[in-house]
């Protein structure tokens, strides 16, 4: 019990410590969502309904190429096609996104590009293929792979061999800029493949076999960071102040008028 909790309570600094800065990324969100609504308080005129049209064909066509993912079937969804004789790889490229709380409102542009990218994507020889990935909607999956939005995580996962070993899944993760993320930023990363260059991540949020996913801790940590993102940002200020003033208190209590020794020898100089 006790192990278990201090090693929770560690994660959200190893999290820091990976690079993967969630937290940072929410914080620089806030400010971005800030600067939105500011700018989204002057009026602007209302797209006209051509424009609303093609972008519902958009989604439709990307619907048909991409396939969701979720908490639950993920492990089945990201795999390689049984078909496939042996010694072979599947691409998969997981487009990441969230919404007003997770992307603070800032994914729609490179959502937009995302999903009328991909029939060209797609067209590209010897495609990977496409996922889905809403944190919005799947909190807690984002956060056990510690994921923010919106990104590209490129898993390339080997087929077993008949005596079901596998190499391990190569993964690379490729953060998007909220702002300047077009289609031709997928272009480049995809059709000219510039995701090879991004080096293949081997931490600890491993989605494959990372030591979260080893230990069993994915899940639990995916719903703390959860609990700590719906919590008032006072919050987390408030309970470590509690917690060191106990502890503290904790210390300084047993057998009283603790040893307070040796009061003069030091002032011997
Ligand atoms: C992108 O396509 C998905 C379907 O794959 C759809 O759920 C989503 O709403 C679309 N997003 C935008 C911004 O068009
Ligand atoms: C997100 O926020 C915008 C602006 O605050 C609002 O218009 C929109 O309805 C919100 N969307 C959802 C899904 O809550
Ligand atoms: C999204 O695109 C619109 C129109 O091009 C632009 O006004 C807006 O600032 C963009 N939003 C973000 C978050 O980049
Ligand atoms: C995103 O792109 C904008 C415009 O190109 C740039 O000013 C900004 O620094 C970029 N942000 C990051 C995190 O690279």
């Amino acid at each position: 019990m006790r192990f278990s909790s201090s090693i929770l309570l560690a994660l959200p600094a190893i999290a820091v410590a990976e690079e993967q800065i969630p937290i940072l990324d929410r914080v620089k969100g806030f400010f971005s969502k800030a600067t939105a609504a500011v700018s989204s308080s002057i009026p602007v005129v209302p797209s006209a309904p051509i424009k609303a049209a093609t972008e519902k064909a958009a989604s439709k066509a990307a619907a048909a190429i991409q396939h969701p993912i979720t908490l639950e079937n993920w492990r089945e969804v990201l795999t390689v096609d049984p078909t496939a004789s042996p010694p072979t790889t599947q691409d998969w490229l997981v487009f990441i996104t969230g919404g007003n709380s997770t992307c603070y409102g800032l994914c729609a542009n490179a959502t937009k590009a995302w999903n009328a990218s991909l029939p060209v994507l797609a067209a590209k020889p010897n495609p990977p293929k496409f996922a889905y990935l809403d944190c919005e909607q799947e909190n807690i999956l984002c956060n056990t792979w510690s994921v923010g939005c919106p990104s590209l995580y490129y898993f390339q996962i080997p087929k077993p061999l008949a005596d079901q070993s596998a190499p391990s899944p190569t993964v690379r993760y490729q953060p998007l800029n909220r702002t300047s993320t077009t289609a031709q930023t997928y272009k480049e990363l995809i059709v000219d493949n510039k995701i090879e260059d991004v080096v293949p991540y081997e931490g600890f949020f491993h989605p494959f076999n990372g030591d979260i996913q080893k230990y069993g801790l994915a899940i639990p940590y995916g719903y703390i960071t959860w609990a700590f993102s719906k919590m008032p940002s006072w919050m987390p200020m408030i309970l470590i102040s509690f917690f060191s003033r106990s502890f503290m208190g904790k210390r300084m209590n047993p057998g009283a008028p603790a040893p307070a020794p040796a009061a003069a020898p030091a002032s011997a100089r």
